[in-house]
């Protein structure tokens, strides 16, 4: 049995990490490394990772804002991100392929909800395909009905859960 830690992201993170969002999302709905390193330096706590004694597992990165507006593509570059805001805006969730379906995924949401909470964060809200809807309400997530994003190319639905 191996051993997890989940730890804030640091810069030598940046490959492993890029290469994991390769390869979990299909084309366009995958962030480029410069912006994986834009959100690593911008808001290191607001980007956890899970890891094992060999590598990273996967990771959740989020932006903070006091006024969410969950179709704004410029705001996973962090345009507009204010530490300072009360509310989360979660940009990727992912688990490498070799690791998915072995509650990873449910360990770094608990892990990543307990640390918004702990820095006074009031909501935490994101954007999902509707096959992943069950599952984000099995962490807490309600369902606030389709989006206006068509990120990737894709439809999606939005959820929040208060803190
Ligand atoms: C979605 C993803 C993060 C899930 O990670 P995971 O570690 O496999 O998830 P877990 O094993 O912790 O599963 C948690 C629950 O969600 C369910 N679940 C996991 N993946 C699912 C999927 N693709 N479709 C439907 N349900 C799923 C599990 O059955 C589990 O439910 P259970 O507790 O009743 O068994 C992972 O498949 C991934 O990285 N996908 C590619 C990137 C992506 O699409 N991220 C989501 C962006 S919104």
């Amino acid at each position: 049995m191996s051993t997890l830690n989940i730890r804030p992201v640091q810069e030598r993170d940046l490959d492993r990490c890029f290469a994991i969002e390769t390869v979990s999302y299909s084309g366009d709905e995958a962030a480029s490394k410069e912006k994986i390193l834009k959100r690593i330096n911008t808001y290191p706590e607001g980007f956890t990772v899970l890891e094992n004694e060999r590598e990273i597992i996967g990771f959740i990165n989020a932006g903070a804002t006091h006024q969410v507006e969950l179709s704004d593509e410029e705001f996973k570059e962090l345009i507009g991100h204010d530490p300072a805001g009360t509310q989360i805006v979660i940009m990727s969730v992912v688990i490498h392929p070799d690791y998915q379906r072995q509650g990873m995924a449910a360990k770094l949401m608990d892990d990543f909800i307990a640390r918004m909470k702990a820095m006074g964060k009031t909501e935490i809200y994101l954007i999902c395909q509707t096959e992943l809807i069950l599952m984000y309400e099995k962490f807490g997530y309600q369902d606030l009905g389709p989006s206006n994003s068509d990120h990737g190319g894709l439809s999606w639905h939005e959820m929040s859960l208060h803190l």
